[in-house]
């Protein structure tokens, strides 16, 4: 079995979009799995920048791509994003799971009310209504693609949604919603079965997460977290294959660390430096525009990650930008009460965190040597692939996988 499951090892936006694409031509399938259009994946190639959303990112170069159940779709979005996409390829094979739940204006206006209600302590969601569409999947009042065979059964559900969180439907909600599915009613399966099927006959599939290890709604920085599940374990409820379909995975990690949103970041920098390498890595959120908060590369984060994803190896991206760094440094520990932390624990303050310096490489590549080195040392798996720029041939592979 051929497969392969990418997660993000820090906050979100490691450039996993990069890497995806730039594994993608090994594979049949490439396959999305949870969250929605909360998140933004850059692709950079032949001089166009592609920023995937709800499509797979391997979508360029994967015989079929998938959006498995797990994902939660506004079909309004999702149908932009193929008109954008089919301009980059003409002809391609879709899947969209029948049991994937929607994303409304109701939610949306709902994750807006959400985050005024909670003031000072609102977690900087992206206003998409990933949560609210996320909490009404486990709420029971959720709306499948499944549910629109029916649209009397649609105007009813949207209906009681509305009534539940007290906001008016529009004029010509249903109507629209009806034509947005029906544009793209034809990709609509059960991709669990189809996936299984595909897999069982050999045909090879690389799984992506949206975001990160550390914004999963279960092991993050809760409640300053998304809705879904990041890690490695959401591939298998995120896609309906049981666990024996995987057992290789790769996590993305950024040679700094970024966040965007509230929410602990224990290696964060704020003032000159912060902004000096916002600006060099263009740190500016791909969905929002946001600027992403600043740190340095977090190997307590790291080694959590690769223990609660069970990584293989790690991808390391955006070196070239952290070369060109004056200041660069890595946090190694953490001091809590006197003792030392080798371990993120994102529930847990600490008092300090113990940096190591080290030289710039941009122009003295046994430096970067060092840097790489040192990760694997501390973290115990290789650095398979290495991001050196934003474009897709910007990688180097240093280990198989
Ligand atoms: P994702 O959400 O994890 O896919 O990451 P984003 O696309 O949101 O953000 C990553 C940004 O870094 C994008 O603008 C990418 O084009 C860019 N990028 C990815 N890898 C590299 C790299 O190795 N070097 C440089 N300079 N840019 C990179
Ligand atoms: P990709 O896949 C970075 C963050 C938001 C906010 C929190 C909750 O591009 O890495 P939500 O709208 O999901 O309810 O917001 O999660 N967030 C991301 N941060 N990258 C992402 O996706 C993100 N998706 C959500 O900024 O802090
Ligand atoms: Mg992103």
């Amino acid at each position: 079995m051929d497969t392969l499951t990418i997660v993000g090892c820090q906050f979100g936006d490691e450039g996993k979009g990069k890497i995806i694409d730039y594994l993608s031509c090994n594979y049949d399938l490439s396959v999305r799995f949870n969250g929605g259009e909360n998140a933004g994946h850059t692709v950079v190639t032949d001089g166009n920048t592609i920023k995937y959303h709800l499509v797979p990112a391997g979508f360029l170069r994967a015989r079929t791509s998938v959006i498995a159940n797990g994902v939660v779709i506004n079909l309004r979005k999702l149908n932009e994003e193929i008109d954008f996409l089919s301009r980059f390829r003409g002809s391609f094979e879709l899947k969209i799971s029948n049991l994937a739940h929607i994303v409304t204006d109701l939610h949306i206006e709902r994750d807006r009310y959400l985050e005024s209600l909670r003031g000072k302590g609102s977690i900087g969601t992206t206003l998409r209504g990933i949560g609210p569409a996320y909490e009404s999947k486990f709420g029971r009042y959720g709306i499948r693609l499944e549910d629109f065979k029916d649209p009397k059964v649609l105007e009813e559900k949207l209906g009681f949604l509305s009534y539940i969180y007290n906001i008016p439907k529009k004029q010509g909600m249903v109507e629209d919603l009806i034509h947005y599915y029906e544009k793209i009613s034809t990709f609509i399966t059960d991709t669990s079965e189809y996936l299984r099927e595909e897999i069982d006959e050999g045909s090879s599939a690389l799984f992506e997460t949206a975001q990160g290890t550390f914004i999963d709604v279960e092991f993050g920085t809760y409640p300053f977290v998304t809705s879904s599940h990041t890690i490695t374990g959401g591939v298998t409820v995120g896609t309906g294959l049981s666990p024996k379909y995987f057992g290789k995975f790769l996590g993305v990690a950024k040679a700094y660390t970024t966040r965007v949103g509230e929410g602990y970041f224990p290696t964060e920098i704020e003032g000159e430096d912060a902004e000096r390498l916002r600006k060099l890595g263009n740190e500016y959120g791909a969905t929002t525009g946001r600027p992403r908060r600043i740190g340095y590369l977090d190997i307590p984060m790291l080694r959590r990650s690769v223990k609660l994803n069970s990584l293989d190896y790690i991808a390391l991206t955006k070196t070239d930008v952290l070369g060109r760094f004056k200041n660069i440094k890595v946090g190694v520990s953490y001091i809590k009460d006197g003792s030392e932390l080798k371990e993120y624990d994102p529930n847990k303050r600490v008092d300090k965190v113990e940096y190591v310096s080290f030289e710039p490489w941009e122009d003295n590549r046994s430096n970067l040597n060092k840097f790489i080195e040192f990760i694997e040392d501390e973290i115990g798996v290789p650095v398979a692939l290495l991001g050196s720029g934003e474009k897709r041939e910007d990688i180097e592979k240093r280990h198989l996988i």
